[in-house]
């Protein structure tokens, strides 16, 4: 089985469903670490419920964003880990740390991207009028949310919609495909090259597919 790190901020819904996919053993993987930069995060419950090692770097215990990374790093190769997920990680990672762990970090985001990466994108979606929206799995490149996309799901915004609704529909979404690629990557069908995705040997399309 692949030695899994995830790294999370906060509620930790997409690590519970990572967590249930290896127990039941959809996923070939161990989640051997959860680290979170926010101490007070409930996905670290999750994890300590779940038997898996926790823990927190806390950003004011570092003087700049290079020596946190450097501590992260640290602390993955502690663990020997053959992939890293992101799985509401509220940090932007150094380009430093994202080079040494290329085609090993996967990172999962609340839009259709290329459509509104960073903040808020339940916001602006609603505020742009879109009539459907999503989430994405990618592999993470130094340009933020950036990297080439796996897989997406797409759900629909109806007319009354709120940011809560769509929220929930959209990490309804999340919470389904995460597992499928993390499971994909643990088989050793996902790859990264060149900047692009492959899967089973077949080159997927700059916006993956839906
Ligand atoms: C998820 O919706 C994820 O897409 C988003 O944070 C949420 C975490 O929920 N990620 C980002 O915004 C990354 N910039 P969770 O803690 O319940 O998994």
């Amino acid at each position: 089985p692949k030695r899994i790190a995830v790294f999370i901020s906060g509620f930790g819904s997409n690590l519970q469903a990572l967590i249930d996919a290896c127990q039941r053993q959809a996923i070939d993987g161990e989640i051997v670490l959860v680290a979170s930069n926010q101490a007070k995060a409930f996905g670290l419950t999750r994890a300590a419920e779940a038997g898996i090692d926790t823990a927190v770097v806390d950003k004011s215990d570092y003087s700049d964003r290079d020596s946190y990374d450097v501590a992260l790093a640290e602390l993955i190769d502690d663990y020997t880990v053959d992939l890293i997920v992101l799985a509401g990680f509220m940090r932007i990672l150094s380009p430093a740390f994202v080079a040494r762990f290329s085609g090993k970090l996967l990172n999962i985001h609340p839009s259709l991207l290329p459509n509104y990466p960073g903040l808020h994108t339940h916001q602006r979606a609603l505020e742009n009028g879109d009539n459907e929206h999503g989430c994405s799995i990618h592999f993470v490149t130094s340009e933020l949310d950036g990297g080439p996309v796996i897989l997406q799901a797409k759900v629909p915004i109806f007319a009354e919609d709120t940011v809560q609704l769509v929220a929930q529909r959209v990490n309804q979404q999340e919470l389904a495909i995460y597992p499928l690629v993390v499971k994909w990557f643990c088989q050793d069908r996902l790859l990264m090259k060149d900047g692009q995705v492959w899967l089973d040997d077949h080159l997927l399309g700059p916006a993956g597919y839906a």
